[in-house]
């Protein structure tokens, strides 16, 4: 389980906080949703929740980030990164820099874990298969197109089997395809008991992964709930956030005198 209590974080060089006693849980095989309108502190809370702010990025936290009962403050950076991983929004920040092709790109995290090589090779094809990276395995991971780089992240943090996954965006580039290939892995992972923290605008993909949404507004938490009554609340839009096209049809179709109970058969 990752646990954050009481989160104030500032930004080194900055008077103020952008978050504010944040507090949230993810339990074992949990995917929960991160959403806010931009600069709510969607990317920030995912720094401070894999903890590399501010053991890595500086500033100050109040509060503690604390893994599977471990108090993240006390753990050294490499025992931080074996706990929890994170996934970037932009992709090129992820990538290694060293890997001539994109299986190896995506071997690197289980290589540096210390793995044996038959375990290595079967975590990255696994990998690769779930996010159908066949036809590029070969390629320079420099000369991907965005979606594609974003693909091979993502299969990176996969390969590694953590026991804790933030990520930040992670079908911003991505096409429908591509997206249910992700929102695919990101379920295969929390049936092993991974728990996963995802900030991202599509609420459509949120409502079929999560069961548990948190809502951020200027650096608070607004909402905490059920996935489905967070994105039934009728004040989401108001709080910056779009709903679920489910939710809008559903009221779109009360509104002329429908019965959404027919929509469900087609929505499910
Ligand atoms: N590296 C940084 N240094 C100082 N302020 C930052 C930094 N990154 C983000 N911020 C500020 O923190 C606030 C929240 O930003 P961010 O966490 O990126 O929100 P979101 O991901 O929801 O768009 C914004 O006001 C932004 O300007
Ligand atoms: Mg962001």
């Amino acid at each position: 389980m990752l646990e954050l209590n009481g989160a104030t974080y500032r930004y080194a060089g900055y008077a103020r906080p952008v978050l504010h006693e944040v507090s949230l849980r993810v339990g074992d095989g949990e995917i929960v949703g991160l959403v806010g309108p931009n600069d709510s502190g969607k990317s920030t809370l995912c720094l401070v929740a894999s903890g590399l702010a501010p053991a890595s990025i500086g500033g100050e936290l109040k509060g503690t980030l604390t893994l599977d009962g471990t108090t993240a403050a006390g753990l050294r950076t490499f025992e931080l990164a074996e706990r929890v991983v994170i996934g970037f929004q932009n992709p090129n920040t992820q990538r290694s820099g060293i890997a001539a092709t994109v299986f190896e790109e995506i071997a690197l995290g289980p290589m540096n874990l210390g793995l044996p090589v038959v375990e290595t090779v079967a975590r990255t094809r696994d990998a690769i298969s779930r996010l159908r990276l066949e036809a590029i395995v070969e390629r320079d991971p420099q000369r991907l197109s965005g979606g594609q780089a974003q693909l091979v992240g993502i299969a990176s943090l996969l390969a590694m089997r953590p026991r804790h996954v933030i990520l930040d965006e992670p079908t911003a580039q991505l096409d429908p395809e591509g997206t249910r290939l992700v929102g695919e892995a990101l379920e295969a992972l929390a049936a092993r008991g991974t728990s996963l923290l995802v900030a991202e605008h599509k609420t459509d993909l949120l409502d079929r992964l999560c069961s548990r949404i948190v809502v951020l507004d200027a650096g608070r938490v607004v909402r905490d709930g059920s996935a489905g009554g967070v994105l039934d609340d009728p004040e989401l839009r108001e709080l910056g956030v779009e709903p679920p096209a489910r939710v809008r049809l559903t009221r779109a179709v009360a509104h002329a005198g429908g019965d959404p109970r027919a929509l469900e058969a087609v929505l499910r």
